[in-house]
């Protein structure tokens, strides 16, 4: 059995069911969550209403370090402030994922948010989540997992949230997300060599939570 408190990363692609899965863990083990995709998400946000793109690097990376992000673990769960503005709810349009999407393949953006993901971790007790916690921001944490789903999966799941939105455009932008997350050259999704792979293509959430758990609880090996 784990006694200290440790430090978890896991990755996976958009849809595959790791945010939900990483809270419940998180809250099973007593430990903090931090959904790392929210900080990109908030930039996306700010670029959205500031009229910046990721054709400008510079402007991209001048409008980061301007930004005043918190994100605080409340009884309602995660509350993301922008500049002390609450933008929790704001952050998670399709509209802000997709120019999170885009302006994440910027080295100068992601450098600015590393810094800030591993002042979270520093402590330990974490669950931190997102595409590149177990490659790049996290390298040493005890624990790595890649929880996946098959694209139809992630795109039937997507479609029981968002029933409004039809299904065939859903799973377009869902490949169309995983060729721009995995394809570009700085810290791409994927797993990292000494992650545990989940496949959670016909696994309940409730399912996934105990696979994981299991997992972070068994003695580690002589
Ligand atoms: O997990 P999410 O859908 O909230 O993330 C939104 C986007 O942010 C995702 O498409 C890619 C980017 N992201 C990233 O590049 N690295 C992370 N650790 C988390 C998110």
């Amino acid at each position: 059995m784990t006694t200290r408190r440790s430090t978890i990363a896991i990755d996976g692609p958009a849809g595959a069911g790791k945010s939900t899965a990483a809270r419940k863990l998180a809250a099973e083990l007593a430990y903090e969550y931090v959904d790392s995709g929210a900080l990109y998400r908030v930039v996306g946000l700010a670029a959205q209403e500031r009229g910046v793109d990721g054709t400008d690097p510079e402007a991209a990376a001048a409008m980061v370090a301007s930004l005043e992000i918190d994100v605080s673990e409340g009884a309602s769960g995660q509350r993301v402030l922008l500049d002390g503005r609450d933008v929790t709810r704001a952050i998670r349009t399709p509209e802000a994922g997709e120019r999170a999407s885009r302006l994440a393949v910027l080295p100068a953006v992601r450098t600015a948010l590393i810094a800030r993901q591993r002042a979270y971790a520093a402590r330990g007790g974490i669950v931190m989540e997102g595409r590149d916690i177990g490659t790049v921001v996290l390298p040493d944490a005890e624990h790595k997992f890649f929880v996946t789903a098959s694209v139809d999966e992630r795109a039937r799941r997507r479609h029981a949230e968002h029933p409004e939105e039809a299904l065939e455009a859903i799973r377009v932008a869902i490949v169309e997300r995983d060729r721009r997350d995995e394809g570009r050259a700085v810290a791409p999704l994927r797993a990292a060599p000494d992650a545990e792979v989940v496949d959670t293509t016909g696994l309940s959430l409730a399912e996934v939570v105990d696979v994981l758990a299991l997992k972070v609880r068994r003695p580690p090996r002589p």
